[in-house]
């Protein structure tokens, strides 16, 4: 396939007509070296010390270790680099070894994997939980389980990847992002066909980084009997008073019929939870294949996430540095003109709508010394495709001073789309 890379995409590899595997990866590794040469690879960047405002990354050119403003983490407190996290990791390394041994249904259930299944439920006024070892795991692993033939999920057009993945055994009904009458319009079609009603929305949309009206939907979901699911991953740790996520914000907290979330955002870890009633969970405890097939957590994640609950419990100072830091932000990138979508979270679309023009952003941004992500199109519809900033709590006004003025140059020089921008 000899073409203009610039008008294909991940898409266009998918899937290579008469092309067994092993030939659509050599096709795809021309598609690859063509962005290296072009150095518009942004993609697997390797970092040497982990998340932190301030990054070290080696250079995709030069190979060479390198300081970077870094604008692409979840951390969203940034307890990954907090001393108790790790000191709580340690003495559970020391304490359990470094691998829990099997999964928790056949012998790798340590009293810290009870321990965090009681606090994150407890933490969220919830019943029960689960813990998976991703929060991918837990939402595709928990609705493949939970929702059959005879079910139907009515899913946002925009709900997480892991969503969808866990939805092969059921029916799939979607509405429009965030609108409540095409919702209400899928509940009126599907009332009396189905046996369990399960909506399904994110908290916080990953890439359009608004938050999902939790309190109409669940209004909805009371008039038509049917449940309601919310993926609260960027949530916890950010909203609410008590960071307890969104139902805390849309003051539904413990009313949701199942939430799930990732601790692998602001719980500085990796993994999932699934909160529900006690016998939902009992049941998924014995019928999620992504938990009973997959070994348990390690004691140094399970305990560090422990602490990092704690820690977004007590310390509420941490969540207001990460919102003033948001606010700070939004202000200044309206005041620049540049189109951020209805954000109202940590995670700031830059809205470009062109391929070329997106990589070339990204690129120059690393030359400069600042890190963001491309998006581009699969992941987000050609129209939409955008810079993704994500803030975290320990950046200073001086990060994002650097990242507004980097933005505002490249914005000039590749004539970036802006509104009411005046020259
Ligand atoms: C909304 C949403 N749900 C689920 C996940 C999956 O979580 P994890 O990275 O822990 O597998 C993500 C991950 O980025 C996410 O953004």
């Amino acid at each position: 396939m000899k073409q203009d890379y610039n008008k294909v995409s991940l898409k266009d590899f998918a899937d290579l007509e008469e092309k067994d595997i092993f030939q659509r990866a050599d096709i795809f590794q021309d598609y690859l070296n063509y962005f290296r040469k072009e150095k518009q690879v942004n993609y697997r960047i390797r970092s040497t010390r982990g998340a932190e405002p301030v990054a070290h990354i080696l250079d995709p050119d030069t190979g060479e270790e390198k300081e970077v403003f870094s604008f692409i983490s979840n951390d969203y407190l940034n307890l990954t680099k907090n001393p108790e996290v790790i000191q709580a990791g340690i003495q559970a390394l020391i304490k359990y070894g470094s691998g829990a041994g099997a999964s928790q249904l056949i012998g790798g259930n340590l009293d810290i994997h009870e321990e965090l299944e009681k606090k994150i439920a407890a933490f969220n006024h919830m019943d029960d939980s689960i813990i998976y070892t991703s929060g991918f795991g837990a939402n595709a692993g928990s609705i493949l389980a939970m929702m059959q033939e005879k079910d139907v999920v009515i899913m946002d057009l925009f709900v997480h990847a892991s969503v969808i993945d866990g939805t092969f055994n059921t029916n799939v009904k979607w509405f429009l992002h965030n609108d409540m009458e095409s919702l209400e319009k899928v509940l009126k079609d599907v009332q009396h066909k189905y046996r369990t009603k399960m909506i399904i929305v994110d908290g916080v949309y990953s890439q359009e980084a608004d938050l999902a009206p939790l309190r109409k939907i669940m209004a909805l979901a009371k008039a038509y009997e049917a449940y309601v699911m919310v993926d609260d991953a960027h949530g916890q740790g950010v909203f609410g008073k008590n960071g307890k996520g969104t139902p805390e914000y849309f003051d539904v907290l413990g009313q949701v019929d199942v939430l799930t979330g990732t601790f692998s955002k602001s719980f500085a870890g990796v993994g999932g939870f699934l909160c529900a009633k006690t016998e939902l969970v009992d049941l998924l405890k014995y019928y999620a294949r992504t938990n009973i097939f997959s070994a348990a957590p390690t004691p140094q994640v399970t305990a560090s996430i422990l602490k990092a609950i704690e820690i977004t419990e007590n310390k509420p100072s941490v969540r207001q540095r990460l919102w003033d830091n948001i606010h700070y932000l939004k202000e200044n990138l309206i005041e620049l003109g540049f189109n951020i979508g209805n954000t109202e979270s940590a995670i700031f679309p830059i809205i470009i709508g062109d391929d070329v023009k997106v990589r070339e952003s990204a690129q120059l941004l690393l030359e400069r010394g600042i890190y963001v992500n491309p998006i581009l199109y699969p992941a987000v519809p050609r129209r939409v495709t955008r810079l993704r900033i994500s803030l975290i709590a320990t950046h200073r006004k001086e990060h994002l001073d650097h990242l507004l003025n980097n933005l505002e140059d490249i914005a000039k020089k590749l004539n970036l789309p802006r509104h009411q921008y005046v020259s």
